[in-house]
């Protein structure tokens, strides 16, 4: 069997989305792409996601790899997909150093870790990789290049890695829980459900757009639909009396140091 280009190993939810970005994006061609997942049930469904792309129970030949399995199983899939030839390497495992990754993987393996996030599963991720001692710049482009295939990439140090999971990582479940507890709101002040959860997707659409567009702050941004005296000022004095700022500090903070002890590091200070 001739080396495909490029496998990704495990075929969940992040290497699914991987996958089916690469091919959308024209990143890598179906038939130079593979996807590896143990699961006999998650295999049959990958052939019908991915067509023409080789899905398979034990790595391929293989040039490089996205390792995107559970971090428990990290280290054994890099060694199954180095032992079949890639030579670069990504994982996208939450706390999982490079040291450990480097170690995994042996001389002369570039690798690349990566936090990316679920946005990624509609393209509108946010990934920041961070480089192994042999990674060259060479490798970091070709990093940007798979992981651009599902949103944007930012190079960090490998130190930013917990502070970027407790944003970008594990960001969008922060988001998501405030839509359910608008959704309910809705429902509390009289509105049917179903419109309620259309008024919040496209209060989060929306919002995420101007966010997005504008060179305005998020402060700004606030300020701007907070008129003196208004309905907006009375339910941020409730929002801050309630100390959701804080929280959602304390809550990224939490994260973070989640982040550190994943990848066995002692928990900070
Ligand atoms: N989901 C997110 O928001 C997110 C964000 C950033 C980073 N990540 C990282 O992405 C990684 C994958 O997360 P996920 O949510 O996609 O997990 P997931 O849905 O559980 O997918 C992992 C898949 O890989 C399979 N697998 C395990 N060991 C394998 C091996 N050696 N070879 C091939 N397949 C194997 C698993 O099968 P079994 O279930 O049978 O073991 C499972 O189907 C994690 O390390 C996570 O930290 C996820």
């Amino acid at each position: 069997m001739q080396a495909l280009e490029l496998v990704v190993v495990g075929g969940g939810k992040m290497g699914t989305a991987l996958a089916r970005g690469l091919l959308d994006s024209g990143v890598t061609r179906p038939e130079a792409t593979g996807v590896v997942e143990v699961a006999p049930g998650r295999r049959a469904a990958l052939e019908h996601e991915l067509p023409g792309v080789v899905v398979t129970e034990a790595v391929p030949p293989c040039a490089a790899a996205v390792i995107a399995v559970k971090p428990a199983d990290v280290t054994v899939a890099i060694r199954a997909a180095v032992e079949a030839g890639a030579r670069r390497v990504i994982s996208v495992a939450a706390g999982i150093m490079l040291d450990v990754l480097e170690a995994a993987a042996g001389d002369g393996v570039a690798v690349v870790r990566a936090m990316p996030n679920t946005p990624a599963l509609v393209r509108q991720g946010m990934t920041a990789i961070a480089a192994g001692v042999s990674a060259t710049e060479d490798d970091l482009v070709w990093a940007e290049a798979v992981l651009g295939a599902v949103g944007h990439v930012v190079r960090v140090p490998e130190s930013a890695m917990d502070a970027v999971t407790a944003l970008s990582g594990s960001g969008p479940a922060y988001l998501f829980l405030i839509a359910e507890a608008l959704i309910d709101a809705g429902v509390l002040v009289g509105l049917p459900r179903p419109v309620a959860d259309t008024l919040v997707r496209q209060l989060f659409v929306g919002s995420a757009a101007l966010l997005a567009g504008s060179p305005e702050s998020p402060a700004a941004l606030r300020a701007d639909v907070t008129s003196p005296g208004g309905t907006t000022a009375a339910a941020l004095r409730v929002l801050e009396q309630r100390a959701v700022r804080g929280a959602v500090i304390d809550a990224a903070v939490a994260c973070a140091e989640r982040s550190r002890t994943l990848g066995g590091r002692p928990a900070s200070g």
